[in-house]
């Protein structure tokens, strides 16, 4: 075992469900040709988000939703040339391990605030703590919170946030424990 990652482990032919629940981790990859697209349901409750969070006063931006294997291969490349491998798999998934090439994972920010794009920061901002809070009731979850890095094999990413269904995703927040935790396979 490495950073998380099984040793040896090749892709599987087909997509990982855990009662119900389509799983991308480091444990549960998916298939190299696994390419739905960005989800369609996941599409319109994040819009219905936006809405009212626009009500409130933020305009809310998916800068990065539904990533081909080929793209995540890209931007994992190019992390692990900049900051090595090891810190790179900190933050940024190997090709066929990231969540991202679910559709169902979407990057959010607020409009205006670009700079708080990416950042831990943009958890402490209105948007992003509204987000933490809120986006439950339109069937997100923040997937990797602060402290759990030992459990998700990710650092805290205050804007990645996985569609669930309002019914699941309430859950899961009310539960307080990560989606591995919540699915028992964080052991
Ligand atoms: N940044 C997340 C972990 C990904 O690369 O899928
Ligand atoms: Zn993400």
């Amino acid at each position: 075992e490495n950073n998380g990652y099984i040793e040896g482990q090749t892709l599987p032919s087909e997509p990982t469900y855990i009662k119900g629940v389509l799983i991308a981790n480091k444990k549960y990859p998916l298939p190299k040709d696994y390419a739905p697209g960005e989800n369609v349901e996941a599409r319109a409750a994040f819009e219905l988000m936006a809405q009212e969070a626009k009500t409130l006063g933020f305009e809310l931006v998916a800068f990065s939703t539904y990533r081909s294997y080929e793209y995540q291969e890209l931007l994992y490349n190019k992390y692990v040339e900049r900051d090595g491998k090891e810190n790179a798999d900190r933050y940024s998934a190997r090709p066929g391990y990231s969540e991202h090439q679910t559709g169902l994972a979407f990057d959010i920010g607020e409009k205006g605030r670009e700079d708080l794009w990416l950042t831990e920061a943009f958890g402490q901002s209105e948007a992003g703590k509204w987000l933490a809070e809120n986006a439950h009731r339109y069937g997100f979850i923040l997937r990797y919170p602060k402290g759990k890095e030992h459990i998700t094999g990710y650092m805290y990413e205050s804007w990645h946030f996985r569609y669930l269904g309002v019914e699941l995703a309430t859950k899961v927040k009310d539960s307080g424990l990560t989606l591995e935790e919540y699915l028992g396979i964080d052991k």
